[in-house]
């Protein structure tokens, strides 16, 4: 067996390794600075202790953005030296998010051993490259995102970090061979375990959807399929699991090669992003003859993002979560005994509200990161939640998972079509939304980024926000002079949160202005972003006339659009006079 030594390195703080909504992400470059891996890494065994590192079984995967490869190789020695038994990696160092968190539950190694957290590497839905972001963020115990306890002490450690330990004579492990290579440190053994990136998560989607009867609806001549993983680590799984499992047509697979650079792709999957999948779906823009698929689905670069699509259809996330909580537990069987309860972000629409409502489930309104859903999933409270930022997903695992809503989608159409494969008219995605908005009345939503704006500008545009809401009668007047038949804001705050469980406190989670019709305007800074600050405006509508149900959201939306850009100074503060992105 190679033997390896502990050497201990000496180093510098670096000043920007503060972790934001979901790790540390930071164009390669920064990444690539000597020892600035490194740094963040030893801050965060020092700050899990040595009694969480010391006999750990770690994770260490990611989307397999450019960076990668490097980065396994170094967060392995620094695993062996700071005492870790053994560093499981998924085959050539994928692992999609959702996939981290089930091997993290699920897994159980060769030798019997349970894994005890993760670093996942990926910047998400951010660009990949040489030129590119490049994330690492550390998952605990339950599958999901470090607590703000944990991130937090992260940061303080970067901040005074003198030395890091690496382990010398450890070789660079091919990690494309499936296999356990084993070492011996000055403690005893090390192993590093090259496994299968799918099977254990392929397994745990067997156990939650019936399977058999998405395999009917994907190979009945009636329905067809298009799904695309925008080069992401989606693709690693679509093939597995759409092609080899259900029986979908090769064809149908879009993207779904991983690429270091997501194929020069922005890897988000939305409208604006996911260019190639919206041209085959009918929507936009398209010179195609083709008659677009039924169903129409894709992911971001790590897959725990979704987009669901169906024929010259878009599917909003915040309706997506609504309808697979009012579908659940008639089409999924893992839910059959009921849910637990529902929760959604706050910036999401209010139609899962109206779900909860409806089938009298408990219902939760937590702040922007999946983090915390985990905590209500964790304590037996929530079995179904979701994000407006294409985020879905249940207590299966802890992260968002963007297959998962796919199976969920398919099963429903499985469900609503159960009986009707033969010569009927297929219920199709179109059909479904509809059928909810009919049931439940319908919130016309659109949310407006503007990206990389001057960090002061968007400081200064919230503090607008913020000011403003001391007067609620100015805050109408102005709005009166702008759309005189105006519903009144008649409530404005910051969002603020405390969770039910560890009862920790969350402030300054997005300036909200709540219209006496329902009506919301969200204003927040995006918390993932690389470069400079992204706002995000979130514009809300509820429409429970079933005649006034099938509007273009656009056009339904665009006087209070007018409203939110005039009263928050988009244009003064940031010198944009549109968004960059309109979902
Ligand atoms: C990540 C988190 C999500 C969150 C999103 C918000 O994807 O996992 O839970 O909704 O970030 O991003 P933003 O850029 O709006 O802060
Ligand atoms: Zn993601």
């Amino acid at each position: 067996m190679v033997m390896f030594k502990v050497s201990s390195v000496e180093t510098t703080p670096f000043n920007d390794q503060k972790p934001g909504t979901s790790g540390l992400r930071k164009k390669v470059k920064v990444f690539k600075q000597p020892k600035y891996l490194e740094n963040f890494v030893q801050s965060t065994f020092n700050a899990l202790g040595a009694g969480k590192v010391r006999g750990a079984t770690l994770v260490v995967s990611g989307d397999g953005r450019y960076y990668s490869k490097d980065a396994i190789q170094i967060i392995i020695k620094m695993a062996a030296a700071n005492g870790v038994r053994r560093v499981w990696i998924g085959q050539n160092g994928l692992l999609s998010t959702p996939a981290v968190s089930a091997v993290i539950r699920e897994r159980v190694g060769p030798d019997g051993s349970k894994a005890n957290g993760a670093f996942i590497l990926t910047a998400s839905h951010n660009p990949g490259g040489p030129h590119e972001d490049f994330g690492i963020k550390y998952n605990t115990e339950n599958g999901g995102p470090a607590p703000e306890g944990i991130t937090d002490k992260i940061f303080e450690n970067t901040k005074t970090i003198k030395e890091y330990l690496i382990a010398e004579g450890l070789p660079d492990v091919d990690i494309s061979i499936i296999g356990v290579t084993s070492f011996m440190g000055p403690e005893g053994q090390f192993d590093i375990d090259v496994f299968d990136s799918a099977s254990d998560y392929v397994k745990l989607m067997k156990s939650i959807f019936d399977f058999q009867s998405i395999q009917k609806l994907l190979t009945s001549p009636k329905f067809s399929f298009c799904y695309d993983a925008l080069h992401g680590v989606a693709g690693a799984y679509a093939k597995r699991i759409f092609v080899e499992e259900l029986g979908a047509n090769e064809s149908s697979l879009l993207n779904c090669v991983p690429k270091e650079d997501f194929g020069g792709g922005h890897p988000d999957p939305n409208l604006t992003y996911a260019k190639e999948l919206v041209a085959r779906m009918g929507l936009g823009k398209t010179n195609s003859e083709q008659e677009p698929p039924e169903f129409g689905a894709a992911a971001d670069g790590d897959a725990d993002r979704n987009m669901i699509l169906g024929k010259r259809f878009f599917v909003t996330p915040s309706d997506s979560v609504a309808i697979i909580a009012a579908n659940s537990v008639e089409a999924i069987p893992y839910f059959s005994g009921g849910l637990k309860g529902v929760a959604r972000s706050m910036p999401t629409s209010a139609a899962l509200d109206v779900v909860a409502k409806h089938l009298n489930l408990k219902f939760f309104e937590v702040p922007t990161g999946w983090k915390f859903f985990g905590n209500l999933m964790d304590a037996g409270r929530c079995s179904v939640c979701g994000e407006e930022s294409f985020g879905t997903g249940s207590d299966h695992i802890r992260e968002k998972d963007g297959i998962w809503a796919v199976l969920a989608w398919l099963s429903i159409l499985a469900y609503k079509n159960k009986d009707n494969l033969g010569e009927e008219k297929l219920v199709t995605v179109e059909d479904i939304v509809r059928q909810h908005w009919a049931t439940y009345g319908r919130h016309y939503y659109t949310r407006y980024d503007y990206e990389n704006v001057d960090a002061g500008g968007a400081k200064e545009l919230m503090a607008h926000l913020v000011m403003l809401q001391s007067s609620l009668d100015e805050v109408n007047k102005i709005i009166k002079g702008i759309h005189s038949d105006m519903s009144n804001v008649v409530n404005a705050d910051e969002f603020e949160y405390k969770d039910p469980v560890d009862g920790s406190i969350s402030k300054h989670q997005g300036i909200r202005y709540l219209f006496e019709d329902g009506s919301r305007l969200v204003f927040r800074l995006s918390g993932t972003g690389s470069e400079g600050a992204t706002i995000r405006l979130y514009i809300e509508q509820y429409e429970n006339d079933p005649a006034m149900t099938g509007r273009d959201s656009q056009e339904a939306l665009a006087p209070l659009v007018e409203v939110a850009l005039k009263l928050s100074k988009m244009q003064e503060f940031t010198g944009r006079s549109a968004p960059t992105v309109i979902t």
